[in-house]
């Protein structure tokens, strides 16, 4: 794995401040219990310093100080909470995160105090601040023969100063099981095209039979049996065969009908003999991350023993122009059965997933089905890198999805869908196009999406502006994101689970 960082858990009542001590703190500065304990006559120091600085407390914002007079430590960081008293759940995550940004590469072992000015963190809050740092310190430097000391990012180990030790490691037992299913997602999307082709991502999934996870690998002669001549008509023109990897966390109640979660896995998409331009066409080596995703999510189900039943499913192809590939004019037939005609062979997630969708569909009739896909350039002409799209055929499981983005700062923006946009893929020769042209493109997209579903409740989540290339955070400053992970899991955890 790329650089990450330890964390640990110390109780507050015996902090020995070394290293870089980090406290919490709005522009009042007033401290809690252990961190005026920690201070002392150092206080007044603190109050000097934040003056000239002008700190204001802002949340994120940051007091930095280096070796202050009457204390041991070496730097002591003063996190800005802003006001405490309106602190979310993932506000805490972020001040994790902000902390954790703070540090550099090679300096020494820091002590955070979970604690706010009217005293201890709960263990929900404190794992959050974990995680948050955790999250924060990822960095993607496995290609980097040179590691450079001071980049921002620590690796010396982070302690959290808790209330409650063993309570605030049970938190994070499962907090840190969905960090490393973020990690993992993050750290597929940030590997080159060359090395992650897709029988290697499909090597990558099957490791989640480590965790108890079934995985199932289709390889091309499984998909022809299986009639996926959506898939397959991207694929064929790449050197590398394509793969469709089904994994089953079976953690709920035998019997119970699962929850499915599918991911776009193209590892690379130049756009096929609908070629894109030169420019930036490197970024597409991150058209897996809907893919990454679903596995991320599947670790971190199974890796917190997650009381539901899921299966994860990912089409892996590569999307190339070669003397095999297909062609505009083309029609496939679909493992449904419908026909397709190919307009641009660059509306190829579709395709790929048009397959997958429906052979979960069938298999294994699930409560509901959620794909994630890198689907459109033109989501992010509407939503930008804030929000993704959401286009859903279900209020219920809308309405579900849209307060889990809320809730872990992964935020979901519903987009309509309807039959006027629908006979926008009708086809002259085929029963369906699989490019609408420019208008309403990512409309237009989940409208294809949709006509392989059926009745089952299903949301198309498109993640082009989020997934990947997205700007830094608090939380993370990868260029993969990971995102996904913790909004389907705190979906699952919200809803779906309890019942064994
Ligand atoms: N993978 C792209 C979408 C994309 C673009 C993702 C930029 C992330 C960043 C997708 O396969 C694609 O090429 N979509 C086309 C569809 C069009 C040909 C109908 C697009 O958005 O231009
Ligand atoms: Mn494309
Ligand atoms: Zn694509």
């Amino acid at each position: 794995m790329s650089g990450t960082v330890k964390v640990g858990f110390v109780p507050l009542s015996a902090v020995a401040p070394r290293g870089v001590l980090v406290i919490f703190a709005d522009k009042s500065l007033a401290f809690g219990p252990a961190g005026r304990k920690t201070l002392g006559a150092a206080a007044a120091t603190v109050k000097r310093a934040a003056a000239a600085a002008k700190f204001d407390g802002k949340r994120g914002s940051c007091l930095d100080l280096l070796a202050p007079q009457g204390l041991q430590v070496d730097r002591l960081l003063v996190i800005g909470t802003g006001d405490q008293g309106r602190l979310g759940d993932d506000d805490f995550l972020k001040l994790g995160g902000a902390a954790a940004g703070r540090l550099k590469s090679g300096g020494s072992a820091a002590i955070v105090l979970a604690e706010l000015a009217g005293g201890p963190l709960t263990p929900q809050q404190a794992s959050s601040v974990a995680a948050g740092v955790r999250l924060r310190a990822y960095t993607f430097d496995r290609y980097k023969t040179k590691k450079k000391d001071d980049e921002a990012a620590p690796t010396a180990p982070v302690s959290i100063a808790v209330k409650d030790v063993a309570a605030t490691k049970k938190e994070f037992a499962a907090a840190g099981a969905v960090v490393d299913g973020v990690l993992m997602a993050r750290e597929l999307v940030n590997e080159p095209p060359n090395v992650l082709f897709p029988v290697e991502f499909a090597r990558r999934a099957a490791q989640l039979r480590r965790l108890g996870v079934q995985v199932d690998v289709l390889d091309v002669k499984a998909m022809t049996k299986l009639g996926m001549g959506a898939l397959l008509g991207v694929s064929q023109g790449s050197a590398h065969d394509g793969r469709v990897v089904v994994m089953r966390w079976n953690g709920g109640r035998r019997g119970d009908k699962p929850v499915a979660f599918i991911g776009k896995g193209v590892c690379f998409d130049t756009g096929g003999i609908s070629i894109k331009g030169a420019a930036g066409m490197e970024d597409m080596k991150g058209d897996m991350a809907g893919a990454a995703c679903v596995v991320g999510l599947m670790h971190a189900l199974a890796a917190r023993k997650a009381k539901v039943n899921a299966v994860g499913a990912i089409g892996l192809v590569e999307n190339m122009p070669s003397g095999t590939a297909q062609r505009p004019g083309d029609i496939v037939t679909s493992m449904s059965g419908q026909t397709i005609e190919i307009i641009n062979t660059d509306a190829e997630g579709r395709l790929v997933l048009a397959d997958v969708l429906w052979y979960v569909g069938q298999k294994f009739k699930p409560q509901f089905m959620v794909d994630l896909a890198t689907l459109t350039g033109a989501i992010m002409v509407a939503l930008g890198t804030e929000y993704a799209g959401m286009f859903c055929n279900n209020d219920e499981l809308a309405t579900r999805l849209a307060k889990a983005g809320q809730t872990s700062g992964e935020r979901l923006w519903r987009m309509p869908l309807g039959a006027e946009y629908d006979k926008l893929i009708d086809s002259k020769f085929a029963d369906m196009k699989n490019s609408g042209g420019r208008h309403a493109g990512s409309i237009t997209a989940a409208q294809f999406l949709q006509r392989f579903v059926g009745e089952t409740p299903w949301a198309h989540l498109d993640i082009a502006g989020t997934g990947m290339a997205a700007p830094s955070t608090d939380i993370n400053t990868s260029w993969g994101s990971g995102f996904g992970v913790r909004l389907l899991d705190r979906l699952v955890s919200d809803h779906y689970e309890g019942r064994r």
